[in-house]
């Protein structure tokens, strides 16, 4: 007498004869129920090769004719089935969730056994998923579907390039130029170096190369080289093997080559990576490929570089600090921002754009700048280029209740340092004497705004305490 099925059990044990009806009429309607929730069968022999399907299964599929279907391998017509591996181990996969286009279902698969235990093939069940009660899993399944296509995609969009060259903007020759160079070097697929002061625009443009290249739709990914300690560099680049390290990494993670396979790669402030990582960021330009920190697989990869610094490589390859050979391969197309102070043409154009983007940003009506105000940052030395110029902006705006912008706002924010170029716009002076009076003015001012503390003065101009005392003297103004 067989065991009784489970789940099948009563207070009173029962008359072997009355266990033995139990159990035919389980197994009869057991079958019977099954064949009312199947929405597909499929019958495969110990090849895998399809031996039997149901008629509803092809109709599902598109199959025109279940009879060719006969003899072929079962992924041929299913493709995501999992019946070969099933008769390979010989081990059923009781639930599981298969999906068919658009729509999700709960499918069983069980091997078939001959009498002697032998596998001999397998026997697959799709289960229409109202009958059997499945809805629930089923939507959960698929809102969790859902969820996880969302955030892929938003995890996609932080890593799309943010700006086209539409954003850079500026009407000037050398600005005209650089967006020029951009867009023809956006049709390649060569390494590009944008040089560039601070804050001129070198991300940005990183940005915009990306958005016009054929790998617009493909991840843009940066890395700011100067913001990540120097141990953790390397595994950021190529990322981890499950089980290299112990502990949060345990399950490998992804390095930004490999997030960025297709796409374009960043790289931020490159002057400042140390000699031993050049090296290896030059093997993987060289040859494609990578390996994840313990793992010993290379991975090919194909990833577009873009890289940016402040700091000038020419220098930096003199003093030992930087790889000639990484320079070559990094430098095949070079561009330049050109510091604000160069294209100061373009300031009405900036002016406009950055003030109507802060008073939307702040909430506040739109206002002008007047045309003095536009001269008196004219005659500013910009070192912080546009990334200084949206502060000027930013807190002349905040200072000040009036619908245009004048020079007194501007003036009230410049830092004191006003420029050599100013004095070396007056006439008859020689450069260093310019530079000596523009100088001996900055200081003055600094000093007479800050009631003659010098500490305060000092970082007003941003220079050490020790530099305006030997300013002061040899500038004559003790
Ligand atoms: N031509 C431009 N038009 C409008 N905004 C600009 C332009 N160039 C730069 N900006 C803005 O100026 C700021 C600085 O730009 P970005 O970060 O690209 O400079 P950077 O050269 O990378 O600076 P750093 O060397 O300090 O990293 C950003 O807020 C950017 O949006
Ligand atoms: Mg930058």
């Amino acid at each position: 007498m067989p065991p009784l099925p489970p789940g099948i059990t009563s207070a009173t044990p029962l008359a072997a004869s009355d266990a033995g009806h139990l159990l035919k009429v389980a197994t009869e309607s057991l079958l019977g129920h099954f064949a009312e929730i199947c929405e597909g069968a499929v019958i495969v022999d110990r090849q895998a090769r399809i031996v039997w399907m149901n008629d509803r299964y092809p109709k599902r599929l598109g199959v025109t004719d279940p009879a060719a279907a006969i003899g072929k391998p079962v992924e041929s017509i299913l493709p995501n089935s999992l019946m070969r591996e099933v008769v390979d181990t010989g081990r059923p996969i009781m639930l599981d969730i298969m999906d068919f286009g658009e729509e999700s279902f709960v499918v069983v698969r069980l091997p078939l056994r001959d009498k002697a235990g032998t596998v001999i093939g397998g026997i697959g069940l799709m289960l229409l998923d109202d009958a059997m009660g499945l809805a629930p899993l089923v939507s959960r399944f698929n809102r969790l579907k859902v969820d996880y296509a969302d955030s892929q995609r938003r995890l996609a969009e932080a890593r799309r390039a943010k700006y086209t060259l539409s954003s850079i903007v500026g009407a000037s020759e050398a600005c005209v130029a650089v967006k020029q160079q951009a867009r023809r070097a956006a049709r390649t697929r060569a390494p590009v170096l944008i040089q560039g002061e601070t804050g001129t625009g070198k991300e940005l443009l990183a940005h915009a190369i990306h958005n016009a290249s054929q790998r617009a739709d493909k991840a843009f990914v940066a890395v700011n080289i100067a913001a990540i300690p120097e141990t953790l560099l390397e595994s950021e680049f190529f990322g981890t093997a499950p089980g290299a390290f112990t502990g949060a990494d345990r399950k490998g993670r992804d390095g930004k080559f490999k997030l960025a396979d297709g796409g374009t790669l960043f790289l931020d402030e490159i002057g400042d990576m140390s000699t031993a990582l050049q090296a290896k960021l030059l093997r993987v330009l060289q040859e494609g490929e990578f390996e994840a920190l313990g793992s010993n697989r290379l991975v090919p990869v194909d990833v577009r570089i873009v890289a940016a610094t402040s700091r000038d490589l020419q220098a930096e390859i003199e003093a030992g600090r930087f790889r000639t050979d990484l320079y070559y391969r990094l430098n095949v197309v070079t561009l330049s921002m050109p510091p604000l102070r160069e294209r100061l043409a373009d300031l009405p154009l900036l002016c406009e754009h950055m003030l109507e983007a802060q008073c939307h940003k702040l909430g506040l009506p739109l206002r002008e700048i007047s045309p003095e105000a536009l001269q008196g940052l004219c005659r500013h030395h910009w070192p912080g280029n546009i990334r200084e110029l949206q502060n000027v902006l930013e807190r002349a705006l905040m200072m000040s209740d009036s619908e245009t912008l004048a020079l007194a706002d501007i003036d009230a924010v410049l830092p004191a340092a006003r420029t050599a170029a100013a004095a070396v716009a007056s006439p008859g002076l020689g450069l260093a004497e310019a530079i000596a009076e523009a100088e001996r003015t900055a200081i003055r001012k600094a000093l007479d705004a800050c009631g003659g503390n010098k500490a305060r003065a000092a970082a007003e101009l941003g220079i050490s305490r020790t530099s305006l005392y030997e300013k002061i003297a040899l500038l004559g103004l003790g």
